[in-house]
């Protein structure tokens, strides 16, 4: 789950200036494609929300289904024109409205991704403990601030709902980095 605090809702940012324009929707884009994308492939087994907050009265979150999504690629330029087609999509009812393969939206914020997601949540966290060492549940859900971290309505939430913090290590990295780094830890802990 990536927290956009400032990350907009509306598709009428440009491609061109993406940073600039969208509340850093880049930071997620980057994660999205940390998260999802391998060499020649996805990581079938993973599902990353993207939490929009930067419209902050009407909040919305965006699912990706690595087990059904078609036609990702990794270019920054080309997730984001995806997420421009999903934020064109109406999402005015209750639950979640498939808006492209594999990619449904939802009205909320980081409640309705971690209900939706399970599993325990983690929260990438600088102070946190050590990722070498620390047990993980078996259904585990992950975290990520954006650019400027957790904002504070979301770390309340986080600590209401019994996250753990996990640290990657002492040094503050950018988000996607910190969702490489994980993914790693993964992959080492569970594929033999
Ligand atoms: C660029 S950092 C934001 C740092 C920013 N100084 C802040 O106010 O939180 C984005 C996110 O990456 C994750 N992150 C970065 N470095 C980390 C580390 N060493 N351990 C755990 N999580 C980290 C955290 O979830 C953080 O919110």
């Amino acid at each position: 789950v990536i927290v956009g605090a400032r990350a907009t809702t509306s598709p009428d940012f440009l491609l061109v200036d993406i940073p600039g324009t969208s509340g850093r929707l880049d930071v997620l884009l980057r994660c999205l494609r940390a998260a999802l994308l391998v060499s020649h492939g996805l990581r079938r087994d993973t599902c990353v929300y993207l939490v929009l907050l930067g419209s902050s009265d009407q909040p919305r979150t965006v699912r990706v289904d690595g087990s059904a999504a078609k036609y990702l690629r990794p270019d920054e330029r080309s997730l984001a024109t995806l997420l421009q087609k999903v934020l064109r999509v109406s999402c005015d009812g209750d639950g979640w409205v498939e808006a492209r393969p594999g990619v449904t939206m939802a009205r909320g914020g980081l409640e309705v991704a971690l209900t939706h997601a399970g599993g325990q949540p983690v929260l990438l966290d600088e102070s946190g403990e050590d990722i070498r060492s620390m047990k993980l549940h078996e259904d585990v859900t992950f975290v990520v601030g954006g650019h400027q971290g957790l904002d504070a309505i979301s770390l309340e939430y986080l600590q209401h709902a019994g996250a753990q913090r996990m640290s990657i290590g002492p040094v503050s990295v950018h988000a996607d980095d910190a969702v490489t780094i994980v993914s790693n830890e993964l992959d080492r802990r569970l594929i033999v």
